[in-house]
């Protein structure tokens, strides 16, 4: 084992410092023998340099009389007989010799690399060969967040997290706003690395079902459509840019009124032919709108059954690409329902649901419509076997109450220092070293924290078997 340095003064039983012999990282692992517990594994929170008299020569080596290098070190503990963590209660002793951490003590304090039923495999542990499996019920049960900024690489991981669900059979539906995930239906190219992740490419089009209500631009999608005669006045008049509603409510009402007790099931046309007949002026304002909402195609005298939807094993994406931002709230609102409605009586299979540009449907100020049901799973979908991963390049216009549901956090670049606040406030033992971390992340590495890790680890993502869909567009190729 190599060593790199010596405990050095003041210690206390969760950290101290380390007077180093060898150039050492800040966030590597180190490893030290302690009196009582053995093997304790530790991390490089920050490195300063420090200089006796005045500097002259800028490249004297570490450890030389006139520089001295301090890792500030924190103990992250030990595995007990029973293989639980536990931390010293008792400090280092100064003087002991501090080693870099071997990948088995690093595999064994953390508990990763273990390739288990329920595990998504998810990358190696930065710096080491050792594979991270995040657990899949834990998950699910626990709800996870992805955050970064722009092109930071959260579809891309979300496309990992999506095949790693396929893989193990776990079904899916996928808010999609982008149209970025059909295309994991086809096999990716791996990109040129020199570390070998032990990713193939494939393709996914046997799990994947898309829908959308827009097939003229998504045509490979099935159409997603409601039930006309299942909404009230008052929803679809919430669909128009209507502001004034109480005006335009009664001759809504009266019009679907007369449709349902003479057919039962009726179309926007239908209802445009009775207002026509009133000689109201305002009627006609309402006549406007409800053309608008017949270009969208959103309803249909029968809608898609949810059962078609959610399908055991598959995932289901609902693609919103070309379709506007109020028509995106209705369907993201009144599917959430139905998925909630319909899991808490066990109607269909336990499911994650994946919701990208989170922020829009449950925004931090202001109310979307679906605010209240996506707070609702966030509180309660586990008790239901509904998993909830929501994904923003914003997390400080996220609503707080659900983001702090989210148990599995996972972050990759953040520089907005909004953002950095909400995300630091609502990750449970970072520290300053990793905050600092996350503003220089390079893409594709990700902090991860998970309660069945003991402390936050940094992961390089595996390559995607997949083709993904998020590419930015190029004006030259
Ligand atoms: N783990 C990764 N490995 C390799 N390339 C990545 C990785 N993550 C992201 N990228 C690259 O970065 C780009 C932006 O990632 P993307 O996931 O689309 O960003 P975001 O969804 O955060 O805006 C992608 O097009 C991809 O080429
Ligand atoms: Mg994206």
């Amino acid at each position: 084992m190599e060593e790199i340095g010596t405990v050095v003064g003041n210690t206390a039983p969760t950290q101290f410092d380390c007077l180093l012999s060898k150039l050492a990282e800040k966030t590597e692992y180190v490893e030290i023998n302690h009196e009582k517990c053995g093997v304790v594994l530790g991390q490089i929170d920050n490195v300063e340099i420090k200089t006796r008299g005045e500097a002259r020569d800028a490249n004297e080596e570490i450890g030389s009389s006139e520089y001295r290098a301090i890792a500030k070190i924190k103990i992250i503990g030990f595995r007990d007989e029973r293989n639980l963590l536990q931390v010293p209660h008792t400090p280092i002793l100064p003087g002991s010799p501090v080693f870099r951490a071997s990948e088995e003590t690093i595999r064994e304090v953390l508990g990763l690399g273990r390739e288990t039923r329920t595990g998504a495999y998810v990358g190696l542990l930065r710096g080491h060969d050792i594979e991270v499996y995040l657990d899949i019920n834990e998950m699910v049960q626990k709800h996870i967040s992805v955050l970064a900024k722009t092109g930071g690489g959260k579809s891309y991981l979300v496309g990992v997290l999506l095949e790693e669900f396929m893989k193990h059979d776990v079904t899916c539906v996928v808010i999609d706003p982008h149209g970025e995930y059909p295309s994991m239906r086809e096999s990716g190219k791996l990109p040129e690395t020199k570390r070998n992740f032990h990713v193939s490419p494939r393709g996914y089009s046997s799990k994947i079902q898309e829908f959308s209500p827009d097939i003229k631009t998504n045509p490979a999608a099935r159409p997603l459509r409601f039930t006309l005669s299942s909404m009230d006045a008052r929803d679809i008049i919430a669909l128009t840019t209507i502001k004034n509603v109480r005006q335009y409510l009664t001759h809504l009402r009266k019009a679907i009124d007369t449709l349902r007790q003479t057919k039962g099931k009726y179309t926007i046309d239908e209802i445009i032919s009775i207002l026509e007949t009133e000689q109201e002026y305002v009627v006609g304002t309402l006549i406007n709108e409800l053309e608008y909402l017949k270009d969208v195609e959103i309803f249909a005298e029968v809608g898609t059954h949810v059962n078609d939807i959610v399908v055991k094993g598959k995932t289901s994406i609902i693609n919103l690409r070309g379709t506007p931002p109020d028509i995106q709230e209705l369907i993201v609102t009144r599917l959430c329902n139905a998925l909630f409605e319909l899991r808490k009586i066990n109607k269909i299979p336990p499911l994650m649901l994946v919701v990208e540009e989170a922020h829009n449907f449950c925004p931090q100020q202001g109310q979307a419509a679906s605010s209240k049901i996506m707070r609702t799973i966030a509180s309660e979908g586990r008790k239901f076997g509904l998993g909830l991963c929501i994904i923003s390049q914003r997390p400080a216009k996220i609503d707080k109450n659900v983001l702090s549901q989210c148990n599995t956090q996972i972050i990759l670049k953040i520089t907005n220092p909004n953002d950095l606040k909400a995300v630091c406030a609502s990750v449970e033992g970072i520290t300053t070293g990793t905050m600092d971390e996350i503003q220089s992340l390079p893409i594709g590495t990700a902090l991860i924290t998970s309660p069945s890790l003991p402390i936050p680890v940094f992961v390089d993502i595996r390559p995607r078997e997949t083709k993904h869909g998020g590419e930015a567009v190029k004006i030259i190729e």
